[in-house]
């Protein structure tokens, strides 16, 4: 008995110590497995005596169930020390703060365009589009430049190589052929559809190009186009329209008058000017004794109407032209026009706007 006692206290101590599921199995295997020490020992019951067997059978049957509980008991233990390991590598502190990410900025010409068109919005005007490139039709022949007119070349036109047929492509020197092209879809749509001319009310914000440079001027500049046409729109909608926008975009009361001018797209033609304050070397949009030139404006040239297939006996309408860079300089006291476009990242940190604030007319066009 002395020798069953020695041998339970050895295996005992070997599941006590097992460090991990493996060696555990291994001492079960050494102890309960087929040829394990206590089957063994139990195999020899068949060769005692009766009143032998009745003592050492019951002894050896109770070693065997408490070497299985403990077994049972350090597996348990041991699976549950693995898991406590591992949650401790793999834990996550939540309280450390987050890695700073490098956020750009939105350029004074985005922002501006989105806030000219959120006001432009609000007054139902959508958004149209034109392309860069343009054939000499759209940027001046339908909008009533005569052939070989002077005015060709005061738009300091960039021409493109000529093509076979003697046609030369342009870069747009305005976003005027936008105009045209809105006006062509719309006749277009009416005549498939069977129906009158809806109405239009765009905006067109884009690239433009003339070949000049200077503090105010670069090859590449932007302007916003607008065009309304309709039945019954007048030159006192014009103003209405354009003094409303620049009260807005301002955001505060400005002066407004207009000038008669000449385009040969509009009859009659006017440049508008606002009025302006210098204080302290400041320019102060608003009030003022000053005024500048902001944008050009007039009534579609029923020749621009007819070249496009609106009867301008039906329809008539009012279309402007402004340049967004110099909104952005005026609005935001940006002195150097070249500094848009050099790309300098200190620029645009200083100059940009935070891509977290949307332009609204509820809450701010800027903060
Ligand atoms: N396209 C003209 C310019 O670039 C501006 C303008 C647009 C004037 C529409 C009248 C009407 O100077």
């Amino acid at each position: 008995m002395d020798d069953t006692k020695k041998l339970e206290d050895e295996i005992t101590a070997a599941i006590v110590g097992a460090s991990d599921e493996a060696v555990l199995e291994a001492v079960r295997v050494d102890a309960l497995g087929k040829k394990g020490r206590v089957s063994l020992l139990m195999r020899g019951l068949g060769k005692m005596v009766p009143e032998e067997r009745q003592v050492a059978g019951p002894a050896l049957n109770a070693l065997k169930t408490r070497l299985n509980d403990l077994i049972a008991a350090r597996k348990e233990a041991l699976v549950e020390l693995a898991l406590n390991a591992r949650l401790a590598t793999e834990k996550v502190d939540i309280s450390l703060p987050a890695r700073p990410r490098p956020m750009g900025a939105i350029h004074p010409v985005s922002q501006v365009m989105d806030e000219v068109a959120v006001i432009f919005g609000d007054m139902g005007f959508a958004v149209a589009e034109g392309p860069d490139i343009e054939d000499d039709f759209h940027n001046f022949t339908a909008l009533n430049f005569p052939p070989d007119h002077p005015a060709r070349d005061q738009h300091d036109t960039f021409f493109l190589n000529e093509k076979n047929d003697g046609s030369q492509m342009v870069l747009r020197t305005h976003t005027s052929p936008v105009q045209i092209r809105t006006m062509v879809a719309a006749v277009e749509r009416a005549k498939k559809a069977g129906t009158d001319l809806e109405p239009i009310r765009i905006i067109a914000p884009g690239r433009t190009y003339r070949c000049d440079s200077d503090q105010t001027h670069t090859p590449m500049f932007h302007q916003i186009e607008g065009l309304v046409i309709d039945k019954e729109t007048h030159m006192g909608h014009l103003k209405g329209c354009l003094t409303d926008f620049m009260a807005t975009f301002f955001e505060t009361k400005v002066s407004t008058r207009f000038r008669p001018h000449h385009f040969p797209f509009t009859e009659p033609s006017a440049e508008m000017d606002i009025g302006y304050a210098r204080k302290d070397g400041q320019i102060l949009i608003g009030q003022g004794d000053d005024w500048m030139e902001i944008l050009g404006c007039g009534m579609v040239h029923p020749n621009v109407l007819i070249s496009v297939g609106i009867d301008p006996d039906i329809y008539q309408g009012f279309a402007f032209g402004m340049g967004i860079d110099r909104l952005a300089m005026l609005k935001y006291g940006i002195p150097d026009l070249r500094d848009f476009f050099a790309a300098d990242a200190r620029w645009l940190k200083h100059y940009g706007f935070s891509p977290l604030h949307q332009p609204n007319l509820a809450t701010g066009l800027s903060s």
